[in-house]
């Protein structure tokens, strides 16, 4: 027992020696840990007699404790040191904002849709929707289009093996809301079409709005006058606009509807590819057979209805001029439209 003075002596030398939390952990393991050499004191304790023995076991259990109260102390200075240099060798200004935190925004296509749809109400209309996965008489058959029609063969059509498919334009909306509340009737129809097509200016999945008055004596002036209303307000804009004769199943007659080039001014450039004129939508009045499929008195009334790509109409307002680029979800694309406004 007499060398317990020199041995507290050299253990807390060591502890005062360490510059390291790992270093000083290493220590006490040495003097303090089941196999430490003060633990091991502590069992010697055993040989003595027993007259010796509590004042042999108060000085062992006296010299750990002061040596735990060394660690400890030394621990803490050691803490504190490291977090000294760790402020000092670099500089954190705590007032910059954190990262990771960019705000979001709206995808142009919904931007360019939004519009539409307030554009629309704006003008009485209402916003309608029907279902993506759409069954063959309302894609087709209800819109005058029956099987072995030619016109099918342009649709592209993907097909589920019950016979359902993935609607291939808006116009099946037209049904489904003449069949829910009948004439009269003003409604848009913006959503997502899909189509066997893929290129440059074709994307499988794509975006249409549908347009659909029914009423007594609806007439295919009042769809011009909708048409080119629509189109000047949304381009902010005094755009010309030109009907052509064109047909379509489910209108009678049909038109397709051009805009003048809202780059040029209609002088012509490569966007309007120098015709001075865009494509703009198909339109025509409501075929009678479309309107008694849907349970309307066809000789009562009549109606208008137009099918435009809001893709497009979202390129030519953003000046976007591949229409890839908003379907691949690239930030650097999608941040610019952030903060730009409707
Ligand atoms: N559904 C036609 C298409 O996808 C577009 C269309 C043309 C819709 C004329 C109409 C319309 O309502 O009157 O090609």
């Amino acid at each position: 027992m007499s060398d317990l003075a020199a041995l507290t002596a050299q253990a807390l030398t060591e502890v005062a020696a360490c510059q390291e939390l790992a270093a000083l952990e290493d220590v006490r393991v040495r003097w303090l840990g089941k196999k430490g050499v003060l633990t091991e004191q502590l069992k010697g304790l055993g040989a003595l007699s027993a007259s010796e023995r509590p004042a042999a076991g108060a000085r062992i259990n006296q010299a750990k404790e002061s040596l735990q109260a060394a660690l400890e102390a030394r621990r803490g200075a050691l803490a504190q040191e490291q977090v000294e240099r760790e402020l000092a060798s670099g500089t954190l200004d705590v007032t910059l904002p954190g990262r990771g935190e960019e705000p979001g925004g709206l995808h142009p296509v919904t931007k360019a849709r939004l519009r539409i749809e307030a554009i629309f109400r704006g003008a009485g209309f209402e916003v309608a929707a029907g279902p993506e996965v759409e069954d063959d008489f309302h894609n087709f058959e209800a819109l005058n289009i029956p099987a072995n029609h030619p016109a099918r063969a342009m649709h592209d059509t993907f097909y589920f093996a019950d016979g359902r498919l993935l609607r291939t334009h808006t116009s099946p909306v037209q049904i489904r809301a003449l069949k829910a509340h009948g004439a009269p009737i003003a409604i848009i129809a913006p959503g997502r079409v899909y189509r066997n097509d893929s290129d440059m200016t074709h994307s499988p999945m794509f975006h249409q709005l549908e347009g659909l008055v029914v009423g007594e004596n609806v007439s295919f002036a009042n769809m011009k006058a909708a048409l080119h209303g629509f189109l000047k307000a949304f381009f902010e804009k005094d755009v010309g606009i030109r009907l052509r004769p064109s047909y379509f199943p489910f209108t009678e007659p049909s038109a397709e509807v051009d805009m003048s080039c809202v780059f040029c001014e209609g002088r012509g450039c490569r966007t309007c590819k120098h015709t001075g004129w865009l494509e703009i939508s198909g339109c025509g009045m409501v075929h009678p057979n479309v309107l008694r499929a849907s349970g309307v008195d066809a000789e009562r009334f009549t109606g208008y209805a137009f099918g435009a790509g809001i893709d497009r109409l979202a390129m030519l307002r953003y000046g976007v001029n591949d229409l890839r680029l908003f379907f691949e979800s690239d930030l650097r694309f999608l941040r610019q439209f952030r903060t730009l406004g409707a």
